[in-house]
């Protein structure tokens, strides 16, 4: 049985996207395959990682094209590509309801938060660990979800939970939500989908 093309769209460091080398180098993504990374912003560390890991990776530069232009060329290169799963994965850009409509089902995110708390327009990276320290929440986590036109809005894949520790900035949180949880339900999720789609199309 083929397996499903995968494509991952970042704008940062990528740790989210090493999870998911990491998890298909070990055998436990393996319904699907890693076939193209994307970057919006041209110096983030996450597209090396791709090229270190032998996966294509290439910059579409959202600030030079704007929105539209950004996502028609996205489109293409997603269809050239014969992209079955699109992977939002530290991706900081919000994507419009005529990219959201093109592929349903198809776009997922991880989001370093128990959505629905903490989401939505302007809660993204350290600013979400931020309004949960600040609330007072004792227990946070994260969540990968399906991506509609609602930002953090589609339904949710898997949850997982995370203790917020005494003393906890919102670096240590961050990163305790990373490897407790984003980090695992994100390639869960994603193997789960492939073989989802690698069944309906064989
Ligand atoms: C991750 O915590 C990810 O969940 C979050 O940004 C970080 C990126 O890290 N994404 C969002 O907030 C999207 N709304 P990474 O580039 O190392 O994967």
């Amino acid at each position: 049985m083929s397996k499903a093309r995968i494509a991952v769209l970042v704008s940062g460091g990528g740790t989210n996207l090493q999870a998911l080398i990491d998890a298909q180098n070990r055998g436990k993504l393996r319904s699907g395959e890693l076939a193209l990374v994307v970057s919006n912003n041209p110096d983030a560390f996450a597209v090396m990682r791709a090229k270190y890991a032998g996966i294509p990776g290439e910059v579409i530069n959202k600030k030079e094209l704007g929105q539209e232009a950004f996502e028609e060329k996205l489109i293409e290169r997603l269809e050239e590509e014969k992209i079955d799963i699109i992977v939002l994965a530290g991706f900081m850009c919000i994507l419009s309801e005529k990219f959201t409509s093109r592929f349903p089902g198809r776009i997922v995110n991880v989001h370093p938060a128990l959505i629905p708390s903490f989401c939505g327009k302007g809660y993204y990276g350290l600013k979400v660990h931020e309004e949960a320290l600040k609330y007072g929440v004792k227990v946070t986590g994260a969540t990968v979800h399906f991506v509609n036109e609602v930002p953090d809005g589609g339904r949710i894949i898997m949850q997982k939970a995370v203790n917020v520790e005494e003393g906890d900035t919102p670096e240590t949180l961050q990163r305790r939500v990373m490897e407790q949880a984003e980090w695992q339900i994100l390639p869960e999720a994603v193997e789960m989908l492939s073989k989802q789609i690698c069944e309906n199309n064989g």
